[in-house]
């Protein structure tokens, strides 16, 4: 069965992509390296052992993405591919809102005229806005979302919903991802954001290894246990894991179907900081500063949809994330 990989190798795309070929699935990847780099394609066929179709494009291109079915059979799509700073969203809408809905366009266009009907959707916990409810389940409210980067995912669903009513054939797996964090093992693929790093943990990463001197804490006024704000972080690989098994459910089915994909467990900055000093025996400085504007004080998955239906539930815990997420910088050769 040959899978096509949009985005395959970003941080989860890679992940994703180590997962299929380890379990037997042929894989062809676009990646147009907007924010990830060409050595990991050496990296995943280091992991794997095995070798995968690579298009180094943009899958915006009607163009491309028709050769592409042309030179291969596409049993299904991961598509993983889009824009993702919310920062960035704010200041570049039209950007965002351009890349991410023409890109999910076309290939579902291309998909359909080429008779291939079985997509893996790359959401987002944004999608359900600030939660009214904790944990958050599937039926919760979705649509209050506070960037652009986030309504492109809400309209993204929104789309997809409406191509599978057009279109019965059609069958999307919607995951809606908590926090992603960690790195493979090998600490061959991880995240590695261009720049100074907007999210938590590739933040504490740099200032563990001294590149950055001091984690700025976001408010320690929030409603929450220590006054920091509580996520739900999940371990890259158990999120590839959680990909595999839409996947098999969305061979076997049809319609759109979402599921969260987090631990259900939620961790407070705080939380985050102390267990990645114990378990890597390095200091993280840090001070607290002023709130972040738009961000949430709380927010944890409900996953139990995706162990009934899929089977699927993340395996590995925090310790994990903080030492293979360290593991990675470590290894990478600038350090
Ligand atoms: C954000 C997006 C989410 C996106 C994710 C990954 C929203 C509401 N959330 O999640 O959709 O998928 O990024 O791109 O749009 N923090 C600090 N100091 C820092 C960085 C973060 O204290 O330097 C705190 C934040 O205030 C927050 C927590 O760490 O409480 C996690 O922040 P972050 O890693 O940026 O993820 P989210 O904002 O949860």
């Amino acid at each position: 069965m040959k899978i096509l990989v949009t985005g395959g190798l970003g941080f989860i795309g890679s992940h994703a992509v180590v997962e299929l070929l380890d379990n037997g699935y042929e894989v062809v990847v676009i990646d147009n390296l907007y924010n990830s780099n060409i050595d990991v394609v050496d990296s995943i066929k280091k992991i794997t052992g095995k070798d995968f179709s690579f298009y180094q494009n943009d899958v915006c291109d009607l163009g491309v993405l028709e050769k592409i079915f042309n030179e291969h059979t596409i049993d299904a799509v991961m598509h993983f591919a889009g824009y993702k700073a919310v920062g960035e969203s704010v200041k570049k809408p039209i950007l965002y809102y351009e890349n991410n809905l023409v890109s999910t366009l076309h290939l579902c266009k291309k998909m359909i005229e080429h008779n291939c009907f079985k997509l893996i959707f790359s959401s987002s916990a944004t999608v359900y806005g600030e939660a009214k409810i904790l944990p958050i389940t599937e039926e919760c409210e979705v649509g209050g979302t506070t960037n652009p980067y986030g309504t492109t995912k809400w309209m993204i669903e929104q789309i997809l919903k409406d191509i599978t009513i057009s279109n019965p054939n059609f069958t999307v797996m919607v995951l809606r991802y908590f926090n992603p964090i960690g790195a493979h093992k090998s600490g061959l693929i991880g995240e590695r954001p261009n720049g100074i790093p907007n999210n938590l943990m590739p933040y504490i990463v740099r200032v563990a290894t001294g590149e950055l001197e001091m984690l700025s804490i976001f408010g320690d006024d929030y409603d929450t246990p220590d006054g920091t704000g509580v996520r739900d972080y999940i371990h890259v690989v158990d999120l590839a894991k959680g990909h595999l098994k839409a996947l098999e459910k969305a061979i076997s089915s049809q319609g759109i179907y979402y599921y969260n994909l987090g631990t259900g467990t939620g961790y407070s900055v705080l939380d985050l900081v102390h267990n990645f000093e114990k378990v890597n025996h390095v200091k993280v400085p840090y001070k607290i500063v002023e709130r972040r504007p738009g961000d949430i004080a709380s927010c944890y998955a409900d996953p139990s949809k995706a162990y009934k239906e899929l089977g699927w539930r993340a395996e590995l815990g925090i310790e994990d994330m903080m030492r293979d997420s360290y593991n990675f910088i470590l290894k990478q050769k600038d350090y």
